[in-house]
């Protein structure tokens, strides 16, 4: 299965801040907000991925985590020319993909809890169609809402409702089979004039293809759309790591512990970070032998 980070768009709702940088690159606490999507993969087990992301923020991201060596993994970019919806990722990634299955991530979605790793790989694992991740919130008319029947089947999906049928909103999180190319390929854009993520889903829903698995409410699933939520994620990723001393998404210790990489490879890893904290961090995850494993 291949994975492919969506991080593009230009963040018109966090301006100035992403005036001269992209959302995606902006910190949530100790590092960068695509951090978090990526180790969300990377705990799934995938190790290539293509991130996709516009013309200017592309060589930024490029710069960022380079061609994915350094992690046992491969990265590849693309760019996406203007945000025409987020279903183009799978017209832009086709050749990437090829004849696999993909699991696309917003660039700006922040998952964490305990078992979600152990959840991420049983999903790759019994794909069968579509798998999509439904988490309750306070307001769903801001995103994709599901459309749920009597026995808690998902029988549709709305794009941000004005009466939202559920409070079960649509994560960013998406895993497909290789027919998504072709649904992609055929899509036409909606009334506000883009490839919708919500169309592709819909399809496999009346195919009777889709499942959802509801996150539980243990598990928090961050919003980075306003100020006030990028502030209130940092907070929380902030609050979790200084009282347990272990960090939320180091992808340079998951891909250790998923043995992607050796010791010898973090080490040089941690001494590329200098003194800062995050550095400070990859050699105590060295030390450790028996580590309470990051968002596992
Ligand atoms: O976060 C989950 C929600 O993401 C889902 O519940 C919705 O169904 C889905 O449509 C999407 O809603 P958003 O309102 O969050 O979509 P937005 O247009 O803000 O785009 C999400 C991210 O993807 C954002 O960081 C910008 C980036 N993006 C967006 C578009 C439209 C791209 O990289 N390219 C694009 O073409």
């Amino acid at each position: 299965m291949k994975g492919i980070i969506l991080a593009g768009g230009s963040g018109p709702r966090l301006d100035p801040l992403t005036r001269v940088i992209s959302k995606q690159l902006l910190p949530v606490y100790d590092k960068p907000m695509i951090y978090y999507p990526l180790s969300v993969l990377m705990l799934a087990g995938l190790r290539e991925i293509l991130v996709i992301s516009t013309p200017q923020d592309l060589p930024l991201f490029e710069r960022l985590l380079g061609d994915g060596e350094q992690l046992g993994m491969r990265f590849s970019y693309a760019a996406q020319a203007a945000p025409n919806g987020l279903a183009e990722a799978f017209i832009i990634g086709r050749e990437f993909v090829g004849t696999d299955q993909v699991c696309l991530i917003l660039g700006d979605n922040i998952f964490y809890g305990s078992g979600f790793g152990q959840t991420l790989r049983v999903a790759r694992a019994e794909l069968d169609g579509a798998l999509l991740f439904g988490y309750r919130v306070e307001d769903p008319e801001r995103y994709g809402v599901a459309e749920l029947g009597p026995a808690g089947q998902l029988l549709g999906i709305e794009e941000k409702p004005t009466c939202p049928k559920s409070t079960l909103a649509i994560t960013g999180l998406y895993f497909f089979d290789n027919q998504v190319l072709d649904i992609a390929a055929k899509l036409k854009p909606s009334a506000r004039g883009e490839l919708e993520i919500t169309d592709i889903n819909n399809v496999y829903i009346e195919a009777g293809r889709a499942r959802l698995k509801t996150l539980p409410r243990g598990a928090a699933w961050l919003d980075t759309g306003t100020q006030e939520s990028l502030l209130d994620a940092s907070h929380f990723v902030a609050t979790l790591e200084r009282r347990q001393g272990t960090s939320i998404s180091c992808i340079e210790e998951i891909a250790y512990r998923r043995g992607f990489i050796d010791a010898a490879q973090l080490t040089r890893l941690a001494d590329k970070c200098g003194k800062s904290r995050y550095g400070l961090y990859m050699r105590k995850a060295l030390e450790e032998t028996n580590p309470v494993e990051a968002n596992e």
